[in-house]
């Protein structure tokens, strides 16, 4: 295998970080291709907790290069931050470690200020982030994002924020009354991030087709999961990027071929943050200690995750829609022990039973159909797996047609079981 792509095959914090770091290690690439940070990885190392938003996962491995692709919306502050913290854990990130695409489009001052106020006035709260991820998306499909290249050049800067905000200060002034810097304020603090930024920034679709042209090992790592896609997802609960498969494609390139295979990182429950339907939310005191015993924080906002059963006809459906090969399970530690576990199988749709979530099902309508599962209390000291859950992993490899390639049960690096061999 040379290229593989992980995809978040739920609402996002599967788990991703942990599998992207220990496959990272096999690597001489790591890629992120869309999103920005709204993402939150953590990869816990020892007693270190790494949270990381914009920059790669693979970034702790010193022969590995991480690439951000032009797909990425990029927030000049938040980079910095990152790099301060990160480097507070003692990880040297350099400019031969870390490339950034010159294309990435930027996360202004107001496209941060215009996500807030939305969610604050608005009449439909999505519940993002918060961190301008939506409005820098519509700057870049609507032609006018700055890009990264931008911040090495003040004047270009100046001119092209000006542009930006006159239709954002109709906005800023009538519609929210809220304040906002000029343009030539905001043209002063990107620049001077820009100093920060620029030794960082190449041309990221040529280094990654001399990758490919000398068989080097390339680790696509996706952010959020496939029900947050803009156009797969449930809509408009949704992130603004392409977050399957198909989004490595124009967020980052791979020339001259597809990617290999793609695992979908799959928690062996389902977490959402934010607004939208959830078909199988638990509001009951087992959902609150599934919470609990999985610490469903939100790493980047740190809201409480909702916590709900495994859905099978959600999981088949991305599996579809991304082209999934094969799945690594997750959390299934956090399950272990309880007792009344379930997994949703089916639903119950307009006097049918369907088992995909195909799109046009309006997911406020279904009624689950719940399997109960028999409890299983592994302590995964061995090697062997109690037949209770290798009774559940053949249930979830049933309902979705492919197999269960990697299990982790805990956040460390060493509590993972490799069934599958990858790179
Ligand atoms: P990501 O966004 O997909 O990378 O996932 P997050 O980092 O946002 O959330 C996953 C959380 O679960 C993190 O705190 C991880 O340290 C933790 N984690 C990852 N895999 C496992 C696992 O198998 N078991 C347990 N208990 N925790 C895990
Ligand atoms: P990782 O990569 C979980 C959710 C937000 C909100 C919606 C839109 O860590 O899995 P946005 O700020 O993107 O406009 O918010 O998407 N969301 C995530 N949920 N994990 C993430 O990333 C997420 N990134 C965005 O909570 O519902
Ligand atoms: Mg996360």
């Amino acid at each position: 295998m040379q290229s593989l792509a992980i995809i978040g095959s739920q609402w996002g914090d599967e788990g991703k970080g942990k599998i992207t770091d220990l496959l990272g290690q096999k690597c001489d690439l790591v890629v992120r291709f869309q999103g920005g940070n709204n993402a939150g990885h953590t990869i816990i190392v020892g007693d270190k907790k790494i949270v990381l938003h914009l920059i790669p996962s693979g970034i702790l491995h010193d022969h590995c290069e991480s690439i951000v692709g032009h797909g990425v919306v990029f927030d000049p502050r938040a980079f910095k931050k990152e790099l301060e913290d990160i480097s507070k854990s003692g990880v040297d990130i350099t400019p031969k470690k870390l490339k950034i695409s010159s294309n990435c489009s930027v996360i202004t001052y107001y496209n941060r200020l215009l996500d807030g106020q939305r969610e604050e006035k608005g009449t439909v709260k999505i519940g993002t982030t918060g961190k301008g991820i939506g409005p820098a998306y519509e700057d870049k499909t609507s032609r006018k994002s700055i890009k990264l290249k931008d911040l090495l050049d003040k004047e270009v800067l100046i001119t092209k924020l000006r542009d930006n905000l006159v239709e954002k200060e109709v906005l800023f002034k009538h519609l929210y009354n809220v304040e906002y810097p000029s343009a030539e304020q905001e043209a002063e603090e990107l620049f001077e991030l820009g100093k920060l930024i620029g030794p960082f920034l190449c041309d990221t679709f040529s280094l990654i087709d001399q990758a490919v042209t000398q068989n080097k090992k390339i680790l696509y790592e996706g952010a959020q999961g496939v029900l947050l896609d803009v156009d797969y997802g449930s809509y408009p609960f949704v992130t603004s990027s392409s977050t399957s498969a198909g989004g490595i494609y124009t967020g980052a390139g791979l020339p001259g071929k597809y990617v290999d295979e793609v695992l979908g990182i799959t928690k062996a429950y389902t977490t959402r943050v934010g607004e939208g339907p959830f078909p199988t939310e638990l509001f009951t005191e087992l959902g609150d200690t599934i919470q609990k015993i999985g610490n469903e924080f939100g790493a980047t906002t740190g809201r409480k995750r909702r916590c709900g059963w495994l859905d099978l006809p959600l999981l088949k459906y991305a599996v579809k829609a991304s082209n999934i090969t094969s799945i690594a399970l997750t959390k299934v530690d956090v399950l272990s022990g309880l007792e009344g576990i379930k997994v949703c199988t089916g639903y119950r749709y307009k006097g049918e039973i369907i088992d995909c979530a195909y799109p046009g099902i309006d997911l406020t309508a279904v009624e689950p159909v719940l399997h109960d599962v028999p409890a299983f209390k592994d302590d995964f000291k061995g090697d062997d797996l109690s037949e209770e859950l290798k009774s559940y992993i053949k249930l979830v490899e049933d309902g979705i047609g492919i197999k269960v390639g990697i299990l982790a049960y805990g956040p460390e690096r060493s509590e993972i079981k490799f069934i599958k061999d990858f790179f």
